[in-house]
C-alpha cells in the first residue's frame, strides 16, 4: 500500500530507508533517454545532492531544518471575531509554521512511490496551462514540477523556478540540464522577497511549501505582485483533514485554514480540487483591478464579479 511506504529522508510518520543511490543513479540515466522521459509518468532524473553534513535525518524521519531559515516573528492580525490576535513566534493564524525541508532530503522528492500517491501529470493536466504561459514553481526544490511545466509550456513559455536554498537550485540546474529543457530560469528567492517579476506571471505554483513560508504575508504580497491580474496561485497541500495520510502535522493543512490565510492577503477563492489520494489542489485568483468610469465601469463596482459561484465539482 502506498499509503504506508514513505521514505526517511521526507516527511511521513513512519522511517523507512532512504532511496537508494541505485535508484537516483538509474532514474538519471532514464533522464538522459529522451523517448522516456517525455511520457506522461516520466519523472525528472534527480541531480545527486552534494555530501550531507552531519545526521541526515532526524530519530522521527524528517530532514533536519535548512540553515537558510530566519527565526520567525511574532504575527499580529485580527480573529474572526475582530480582536487582535497575535501569534507566538513559529505560529501563523494559531498554525505551527513547519521547518524548511533540507536539501539533503531531496531523495523524497524523487522516491518512487511519488508518481502514484501525488500523481503529479494529472493535478498539472486538471490546470489547464497553456502553452507559451508564463508559470511560477515557488519553491521548487529539485525541480520535479518545474521540468514537467517547462515541457508543458514549451519553448514559447517561461518558468520561473525559485527557491530558498541555493543546493536545490544547484541540483534543479544539472537536472533540467539532463532532462533537455532549456526554459527554466532558477531564481534564489528568500521568505520576505520572491525574487519574480512584477505582473509577469500566469500561474503560481506551490507544492508542498506554504505550509514552510515562515513570512507568509510577505511571501503571498509577493507573489500577488508577481501575478498578472486574474493570475491564478495554485497551492498543494496535504489534507489535514485525513488522519489516513501520512505526513507529520504541521506539513499537512485543511482546507479552510488555507482559505484563512490566503484570502485576506487580496486572493479570490476559486475551487479546491479533491481527486488526488492525499493532497488538496487548491486554486486562488488575483482579482482584476476594478473598472473606473473611464472604462465604462461603475467607480465603486467589484473588480471580481463573479467569483463566488460555486463549482458543482470542487471541494467548496
Ligand atoms: C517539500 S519541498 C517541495 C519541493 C517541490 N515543490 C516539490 O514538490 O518537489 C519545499 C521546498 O520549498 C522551499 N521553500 C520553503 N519556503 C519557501 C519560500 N518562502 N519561497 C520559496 N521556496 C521556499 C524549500 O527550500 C524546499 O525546497
Amino acid at each position: 500500500m502506498p499509503r504506508t511506504s514513505r521514505n526517511a529522508s521526507g516527511r511521513g510518520n513512519n522511517p523507512t530507508p532512504r532511496t537508494s543511490l541505485k535508484a537516483i543513479v538509474m532514474a538519471s540515466w532514464l533522464g538522459l533517454t529522451p523517448c522516456l522521459c517525455a511520457g506522461p509518468e516520466s519523472r525528472p532524473a534527480p541531480a545527486q545532492p552534494p555530501p550531507a553534513r552531519g545526521p541526515e535525518s532526524r530519530q522521527d524521519g524528517k530532514p533536519d531544518a535548512a540553515q537558510t531559515q530566519p527565526k520567525p516573528k511574532a504575527k499580529t492580525g485580527r480573529s474572526s471575531k475582530g480582536r487582535l490576535r497575535r501569534d507566538p513566534p513559529g505560529f501563523y493564524m494559531g498554525r505551527p509554521i513547519a521547518d524548511v525541508m533540507s536539501w539533503e532530503g531531496v531523495d523524497w522528492l524523487f522516491r518512487e512511490t511519488r508518481i502514484e500517491e501525488e500523481q503529479p501529470e494529472a493535478m498539472l493536466d486538471a490546470l489547464k496551462i497553456p502553452r507559451g504561459a508564463t508559470v511560477a514553481d515557488v519553491g521548487a526544490g529539485a525541480g520535479y514540477h518545474s521540468i514537467r511545466l517547462a515541457r508543458r509550456v514549451g519553448s514559447k513559455g517561461i518558468v520561473y523556478a525559485t527557491d530558498v536554498q541555493p543546493e536545490m537550485l544547484r541540483m534543479l540546474r544539472t537536472n533540467a540540464r539532463t532532462a533537455g529543457v532549456s526554459n527554466i530560469k532558477p531564481i534564489r528567492c528568500t521568505q520576505a522577497d520572491t525574487g519574480l517579476p512584477a505582473a509577469a506571471i500566469d500561474l503560481v505554483l506551490m507544492v508542498d511549501v506554504y505550509h514552510e513560508c515562515s513570512d507568509p504575508e510577505a511571501t503571498l504580497q509577493g507573489l500577488r505582485a508577481a501575478l498578472k491580474p486574474r493570475g491564478r496561485l495554485v497551492l498543494v497541500e496535504f489534507r489535514a483533514e485525513d488522519p489516513q495520510v501520512p505526513i507529520k502535522p504541521e506539513h499537512k493543512m485543511t482546507l479552510e485554514q488555507v482559505r484563512r490565510e490566503i484570502e485576506p492577503q487580496g486572493f479570490t477563492f476559486k475551487e479546491s480540487l479533491e481527486f488526488l489520494p492525499w493532497q488538496h489542489v487548491i486554486i486562488f485568483e488575483k482579482p482584476a483591478p476594478p473598472k473606473t468610469q473611464a472604462d465604462g465601469g461603475s467607480p465603486s463596482g467589484p473588480g471580481d464579479p463573479g467569483t463566488t459561484q460555486p463549482n458543482p465539482k470542487s471541494g467548496r
